[in-house]
């Protein structure tokens, strides 16, 4: 899918996390790969949690973010390796859709267990790290916290589910020197909603269709969700805090009109 092109280059400095390490949950792909290259490049180290290998020369630990075990274990290899972790970014997710009349018990808890349970067992066993290092916490939700797709009830809640957490998180943890931010990405080009633009046979119309939703004309790349957590990750962003900052192109603000009225 074509998305635009200032989407690509990093001209920043490479100073702004050097000395810091980082844990990027779901960073094998998508969104989370694009994060763990944008902390890289600000000079972090980047450990990717995943349960698959990104197959790159990323540092991967794999990671169930639904096994507290598995959470703990990753947690633990971090600290053994580095002797501290300083940034957390709650990525990892899953996306499908079911009609509410039919929703399988088993599919809303499975959504809810990755993409709500994950980022509190994460930043639970990672709290004693962020508060030796004063630590930043950065929490992907999504628009579909605030306004939602057809047949997304768990999608959707398990989104707001993770911006009230990071309120909560906010709350709990700045008293120790910890912030706790979210990004709330809109439509980002991944495989996650591929299968969803590939329903339609003409790819090129629905991407073109996607883009007249936003007013800045086209859907997001990853690369952009991975610039706006690097700052929160930063000390630029040292007074914000309990914040959800959403990447979407404006697509939120900007509520559709019929197609007969639209210029
Ligand atoms: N793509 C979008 O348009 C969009 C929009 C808003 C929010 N988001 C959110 O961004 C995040 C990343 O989405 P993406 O589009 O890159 O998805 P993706 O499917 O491309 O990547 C998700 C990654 O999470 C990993 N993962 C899944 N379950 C896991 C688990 N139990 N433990 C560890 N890792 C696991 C996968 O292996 C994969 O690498 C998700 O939280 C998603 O909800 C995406």
């Amino acid at each position: 899918m074509t998305t635009q092109p200032s989407a690509v280059s990093d001209t920043r400095s490479s100073e702004r996390l050097a000395g810091r390490v980082a844990l990027v949950t779901g960073g094998a792909q998508g969104i989370g790969r694009a994060i763990a290259q944008r902390l890289a490049n600000a000079g972090a180290i980047v450990v990717v949690g995943d349960l698959n290998d990104p197959g790159d020369a990323s540092q991967w630990i794999e990671l169930d973010v639904t096994s507290s075990d598995s959470v703990a274990a990753c947690v633990d290899e971090i600290a053994a390796r580095y002797g501290r972790l300083d940034i957390v970014v709650n990525n990892a997710g899953i996306m499908f859709e079911e009609d509410i009349e039919t929703h399988r018990e088993s599919s809303w808890q499975k959504m809810l267990d990755v993409n709500l349970t994950g980022p509190f067992l994460v930043t639970k066993a990672a709290v004693p790290y962020l508060k030796a290092s004063k630590g930043a916490i950065v929490n992907v939700g999504s628009i579909e916290g605030f306004s939602c797709n057809p047949g997304h009830a768990a999608y959707a809640a398990s989104k707001a589910g993770v911006h009230g957490l990071t309120g909560a998180l906010a709350v709990d943890l700045g008293p120790f020197g910890i912030r706790a931010n979210a990004v709330a990405p809109g439509w980002i080009d991944t495989e996650l909603n591929a299968s969803f633009v590939d329903r339609h046979p003409d790819r090129d119309e629905v991407v073109r269709q996607l883009g007249e939703l936003h007013p800045v004309g086209h859907i997001g790349d990853p690369s952009d969700v991975g610039d706006v957590v690097v700052w929160l990750a930063s000390d630029e962003a040292r007074f914000v805090t309990g914040q959800v900052i959403t990447v979407d192109g404006g697509r939120l603000s900007k509520p559709p009109l019929p197609g007969i009225l639209q210029a």
